[in-house]
């Protein structure tokens, strides 16, 4: 597939995705989404890929939100498409197997900031600014957003932001733990990248088993959410990995994974 607006590369076990359509602030439109949807199935494709960073092309945005002149004359049957193919693209982002990285490196607002909570880590730009801008064009946040930021800093500061509108910077993302850490410019990607080097020298099976744990959990009481990590801890000592792990430890010698 050839994508226009969405890069992706791979530099050895970090995949990443460049949202590049600066011209209009990587605004996501419906191309994107697809585009988005062929890149996600390549990263699945690639047995060697263990991370994921997504970044935003040029120097102003992550992403600007949806594309406002697309859907401005949309009916509501198009934006329910719309809203519909932006949710199934971002949940099989978040429902990837290997841990994924939001390098926020500038505007991330409505859909943008959408994208980057449907992302396990988000890490920001000193340049960054991020909000739900949506209901000052009298729209909702239509890509998740109602839903995931409410889940991470809490339902008293989503409202805020939903009801406002207003973007924040990357301090008080931070302050509000929807930033991980705020970084120079030019630091965010090598930072990202050092953390997703990271990540990628751990056990793979047992990352993919730690994120579907987690997520699986979030939403149930903690005795069922207790109950599904029990079971894949258990799993988890069916693979060579695992032996691997602890022979390794044992033996003070660096592990060899081989995500089996
Ligand atoms: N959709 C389409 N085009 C966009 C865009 C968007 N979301 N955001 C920016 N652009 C375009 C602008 O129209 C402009 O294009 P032209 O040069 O052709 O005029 C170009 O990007 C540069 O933008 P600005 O000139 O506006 O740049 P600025 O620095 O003055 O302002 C900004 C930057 C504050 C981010 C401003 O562009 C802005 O407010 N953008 C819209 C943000 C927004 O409302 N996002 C939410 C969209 S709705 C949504 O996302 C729904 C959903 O949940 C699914």
């Amino acid at each position: 597939m050839t994508a226009e607006f969405v890069k992706l590369e791979f530099e050895g076990p970090v995949a990443l995705i460049t949202i590049d359509r600066p011209k209009a602030l990587n605004a996501i439109n419906l191309q994107v989404l697809t585009e988005l949807d062929g890149a996600l199935t390549q990263i699945l494709a690639h047995a060697d890929a263990r991370v994921l960073i997504l970044t935003g092309g040029g120097e102003k945005a992550f992403v600007a939100g949806a594309d406002i002149a697309e859907m401005a004359n949309f009916t509501p049957m198009q934006g329910l498409a719309l809203s519909t193919k932006g949710h199934q693209v971002f949940a099989r982002l978040e429902a990837l197997p290997i841990p994924t990285i939001a390098a926020v490196n500038g505007f991330a607002l409505g859909g943008g900031l959408e994208l980057a909570l449907a992302c396990d880590l988000l890490y920001a730009s000193e340049k960054a600014r991020l909000g739900l801008p949506e209901v000052s064009l009298a729209v909702i946040p239509g890509f998740g957003g109602t839903q995931r930021l409410t889940r991470l800093v809490g339902r008293n500061r989503a409202r805020e932001l939903v009801f406002t509108g207003d973007a924040i910077d990357a301090a008080k993302a931070k302050e509000i733990g929807l930033a991980l850490e705020v970084l120079a410019p030019e630091a965010l990607l090598p930072r990202c990248k050092e953390i997703a080097q990271k990540i990628a020298s751990r056990g793979p099976v047992a990352l993919a088993q730690a994120k579907r744990v987690m997520e699986a959990g979030a939403d149930l009481p903690l005795k069922d959410a207790n109950e599904i990590e029990r079971q894949a801890f258990g799993l988890l000592f069916g693979t060579d990995d695992l032996k691997e792990g602890m022979r390794a430890f044992l033996e003070k010698r660096k592990a060899a994974f081989k995500n089996a």
